[in-house]
């Protein structure tokens, strides 16, 4: 909310909480007007690249009116429509775009990628939830790296979660993770398993009684 980019990434074992706490720290963001848009990566066979910021942004896309987006978009449009045809529907023709070598491509699909989040930004601070980052392709977290970098004074908080023991198999995942650590972008929590008296402290909460302990 203050308009320097952040990025969070919660760090435990499976079934510790991650999902949940994401999904717990979006409702607080929501309610203080933020937009949240959630995306997570997976270990299917056969998934696209980019599949966290695709279901992120797709998501965004099918429930934006229609004139707002085209406005956000603006001329990344059709640059966002290489890997997210749905804005082609909603939005109707869009021009072609010049055909670039691929690695001219990707620069601008990142550029794109920055701007449109920027944009939303414009409206309201922006929740990026990305689960599972532990399955991540490399080229999700290329792009994650240069959002951040690329927009660093946008009311934007990338949340991320993976699971701590599989992050020596993803290597662009570890890169990104120092990466982000050098520029003194990411702030890590590394969730754990409650001890008793914080069990005793939910317990009770969720009883609405102390609980014998
Ligand atoms: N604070 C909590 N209170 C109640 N249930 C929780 C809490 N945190 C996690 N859970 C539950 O524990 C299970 C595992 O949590 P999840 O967030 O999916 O773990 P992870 O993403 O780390 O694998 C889920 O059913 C989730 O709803
Ligand atoms: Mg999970």
């Amino acid at each position: 909310m203050t308009g320097r980019t952040h990025v969070v990434f919660v760090s435990g074992e499976p079934g510790i909480g991650k999902s949940r706490l994401l999904q717990e720290m979006a409702i607080r963001a929501e309610e203080v007007g933020a937009i949240v848009l959630r995306g997570g990566a997976s270990e299917a066979e056969g998934m696209p690249p980019y599949l966290p910021f695709l279901e992120a942004l797709g998501g965004y896309i099918r429930a934006a009116p229609r004139e707002q987006l085209r406005t956000q978009a603006g001329p990344m449009a059709p640059i966002l429509a290489t890997i997210l045809p749905e804005l082609a529907v909603v939005l109707g023709n869009l021009p072609d775009s010049y055909p670039l070598p691929a690695d001219q491509a990707r620069l601008r699909l990142y550029e794109a990628v920055g701007m449109f989040l920027a944009s939303l930004t414009s409206t309201a601070p922006l929740v990026l939830l990305l689960d599972d980052l532990q399955w991540a392709d490399p080229a999700s977290l290329d792009l994650l790296r240069h959002v951040v970098r690329q927009q660093s004074t946008a009311r934007l908080l990338i949340l991320g979660a993976y699971r701590a023991g599989e992050l020596a198999s993803n290597l662009a995942l570890e890169r990104t993770l120092l990466d982000l650590n050098r520029a003194r972008l990411l702030t890590s929590l590394t969730i754990g398993p409650l001890v008793e008296e914080e069990i005793a402290a939910l317990a009770a909460v969720r009883l609405g009684l102390p609980v014998e302990h």
